[in-house]
């Protein structure tokens, strides 16, 4: 069997169930976005099997879930393609595009240095964003026993990487911690314009969810105002 469809099974079977928002599901829309994205860059050199391999095992084992440990995902991964004999050049670069992903808070950028890498990059942030975005954000939210919203905890923008990791948050708050910035990080032509509709839907839903709360809360709705005026 050709190796992304072993790939594919061997995720599937790892990650379905998953509940926090990085489940098979999550793993396909990232694997079918970048597909998109792929037609869209025809005209460049792009190492396909590069993108479809890193789109589906760039979430097969997390720092979140690892005691923090950024190299459990490239090492996971590593194991697996090198056990599929795929060649060395390509285990390499499949697994530095994995290790670069994951955004580590307002202060890292977490720059590609490929464009295989900025495809799936731009393919796992499509999914953090729009309707889909919403859902997993709230879910992973449930997951971690975080408050939806709370009007007195302000949200940190650029943080560091280890704030980051270790501060409690709001799942409102991390709309503006990282959700609403991913707009102007894409890195290809199609995603961004994507990316424009998604963070319309997530800017008309914070003003519905502010409005209905009726808390007092200045803050969240001055900063809402300015993503509404930079978007018209
Ligand atoms: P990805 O799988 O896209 O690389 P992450 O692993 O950072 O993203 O997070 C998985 C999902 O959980 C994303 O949709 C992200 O927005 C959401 N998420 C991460 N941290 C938080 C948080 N503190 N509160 C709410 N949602 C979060
Ligand atoms: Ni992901």
């Amino acid at each position: 069997m050709d190796i992304v469809k072993e790939t594919e099974n061997y995720v599937k079977l790892k990650l379905l169930g998953e509940g926090s928002g990085h489940d098979w599901w999550h793993v396909k829309r990232v694997y079918d976005n970048s597909l998109m994205l792929l037609k869209h860059d025809m005209n460049q050199n792009v190492n396909e099997r590069v993108v479809k391999l890193g789109a589906l095992l760039h979430d097969i084992a997390d720092w979140k879930f690892n005691h923090g440990d950024e190299k459990a995902g490239p090492r996971a991964a590593r194991k697996w393609l090198e056990s599929q004999n795929v060649a060395q050049d390509d285990v390499n670069h499949v697994c530095q595009i994995i290790y670069d992903l994951s955004f580590k808070g307002g202060k890292s950028r977490s720059p590609m240095k490929t464009i295989e890498g900025e495809i799936v990059q731009d393919a796992d942030r499509l999914d953090a964003i729009g309707a889909i975005g919403i859902a997993r954000a709230f879910a992973y939210g449930g997951y971690k026993g975080q408050e939806l919203y709370n009007p007195l905890i302000l949200p940190k923008e650029n943080q560091t990487v280890a704030e980051y990791k270790s501060q409690q948050t709001t799942t409102i708050n991390h709309f503006f911690e990282k959700l609403l910035l991913l707009k102007d990080r894409m890195n290809t032509r199609p995603a961004k314009e994507i990316a424009m509709k998604r963070q319309r839907f997530m800017i008309d839903f914070l003003d519905a969810f502010l409005k209905e709360n009726q808390a007092e809360d200045s803050w969240h709705a001055a900063r809402l105002d300015r993503y509404k005026a930079m978007d018209r």
